[in-house]
């Protein structure tokens, strides 16, 4: 059959409720034109983001009920721990609350002043953490990451011409471990080949330079190698999964997504030293390592979380949502990221809105546009979030201005990606009518969360 269906049942629902398109202008106005600061009962369709907004699945839900909450060494942390390695292979495993809590704490056990992170592209949290201790964050994709165009398979790679040049113009002294990114959330959920993991590894290895996972979203990434990449059809997405974890020293997770779950994170590492830093900072900041910040029935659901993400039909599906929905909107000339990312389609906001120069944020006109004319919550993933305001008030765009529409999985079916499309349609039909925006107030770090807009006249 060529129709790909969901490969679950709904049991439970939870209601939309739509509210008017004058409503909405109201909020909007009331939330300072930032949706970060709507609340979610007037956000019919929720694409702000993937991250701990899955619906969890009967076994998961039957898990929950099996939580130990003992403080230390709980049978839950034992699945949890048996999980994790089974899956990463790597010694050391940590629960954290959610996966920026792990950066946090790799940043302040490992990262000093003046010291270099590279990264494919490093993600809000990770980067604004690396900042916090002084470090300088250094995105390294390749050219072609960066091209919403290029139909690349694996747009999400790390440019290892750059990777050199960065280790010759600071030294391997300097750069304390370097990152990769899987898939690469901020340059459009774009995966990362085993090939490029495994040449960034062989490089790092002749400078003695760890390679630390950022493996959010590790089960899509292993998808995308299964389908794309040479020698890996037979192989399951553990296999797959397994053989990627194999080339690093550390990763950092978000259980938020690839967890299948709704909180959780934790940090893995083979090095004992930095193992045990890792702890006392974890037991400072987090809670007692068997725990680390988690309820014992999160670490049972996220065990069963992490191994759901890696059937194969349940990836089958999830990627069949994103093209289903990039399709259509390729079909009507909308302008996207090409090809379709992990979790989420992209929207390319500096060509929908070119009319708008980068100074005045085509992302959030974008993102405000779809949300007035049919409460869809969508996030900007350019110079608001990744751009920042200089000390002489000078705005420094992002390479990337992408209006991203996450999914959250298990959540939507196709009616409401249809709804979608109609949305995204009028707002394209309409686009020279909506204008730019202006940032009134703003916090020192990822001042997106929390930042004020004013719209400016048309
Ligand atoms: C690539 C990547 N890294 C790190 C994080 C941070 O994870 P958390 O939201 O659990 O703190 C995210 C969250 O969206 C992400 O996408």
């Amino acid at each position: 059959m060529k129709t790909i269906i969901e490969p679950f049942r709904i049991k439970m629902t939870e209601p939309i409720h739509m509210i008017s398109r004058a409503e909405r202008i109201q909020k909007l106005q009331e939330a300072h034109q930032n949706v970060f600061l709507l609340d979610a009962e007037y956000c019919p369709i929720d694409l702000l983001t993937d991250s701990g907004t899955g619906a969890m699945s009967t076994q998961q839900w039957a898990a929950l009920m099996l939580g130990d909450e003992s403080y230390a060494g709980s049978t839950s942390w034992k699945k949890f721990e048996a999980t994790v390695k089974s899956i990463t292979g790597i010694k050391h495993v940590f629960p954290t609350h959610q996966g920026r809590a792990a950066e946090s704490l790799l940043a302040l056990t490992r990262v000093k002043e003046g010291d270099v992170i590279p990264n494919n592209s490093h993600f809000d949290t990770t980067r604004a953490n690396m900042l916090s201790v002084g470090a300088t964050p250094l995105d390294l994709l390749t050219q072609r990451g960066l091209d919403p165009d290029d139909e690349s398979p694996f747009k999400g790679n790390m440019d290892i011409e750059k990777l050199k040049q960065c280790i010759n113009t600071y030294g391997a002294s300097r750069i304390p471990f370097c990152m990769i990114t899987v898939t690469n959330n901020t340059g459009g959920g774009q995966p990362v080949s085993m090939h490029n993991i495994k040449t960034v590894k062989q490089l790092l290895e002749g400078y003695g330079i760890p390679l630390v996972m950022d493996a959010c979203r590790f089960a899509e990434n292993a998808y995308f190698i299964h389908e794309r990449e040479k020698g890996y059809r037979g192989k399951t997405l553990l296999a797959i999964a397994q053989e990627m974890f194999s080339y690093v020293d550390a990763a950092t997770m978000s259980l938020k997504k690839d967890g299948l779950s709704n909180i959780g994170g934790f940090f893995v590492c083979h090095d004992d030293l930095w193992a045990e830093d890792f702890k006392n900072a974890l037991i400072l900041r987090e809670g007692f390592p068997t725990y680390g910040g988690l309820a014992g029935r999160d670490l049972e659901v996220t065990a069963v979380g992490l191994m759901e993400a890696l059937v194969y039909e349940y990836q089958v599906y999830r990627h069949a949502t994103v093209e289903y929905l990039l399709k259509k909107l390729v079909a009507r000339g909308i302008p996207v990221m090409k090809p379709g990312g992990g979790h989420a389609v992209f929207l390319d906001a500096a060509r929908f809105m070119d009319h708008i120069p980068p100074s005045q944020y085509p992302g959030i006109s974008l993102v405000n546009a779809l949300y007035e004319e049919g409460g869809i919550r969508s996030v900007e993933l350019g110079s608001v979030m990744f751009g920042h305001r200089d000390e002489h008030g000078v705005e420094h765009p992002s390479p990337l201005e992408l209006v991203r529409l996450a999914f959250p999985r298990r959540v939507y079916t196709q009616s409401h990606f249809d709804y979608m499309i109609e949305v995204i349609k009028e707002v394209w039909q309409k686009r020279k009518s909506y204008g730019g925006y202006t940032i009134v107030k703003q916090p020192p770090l990822l001042r997106h969360f929390s930042c004020h807009f004013e719209k400016l006249s048309s």
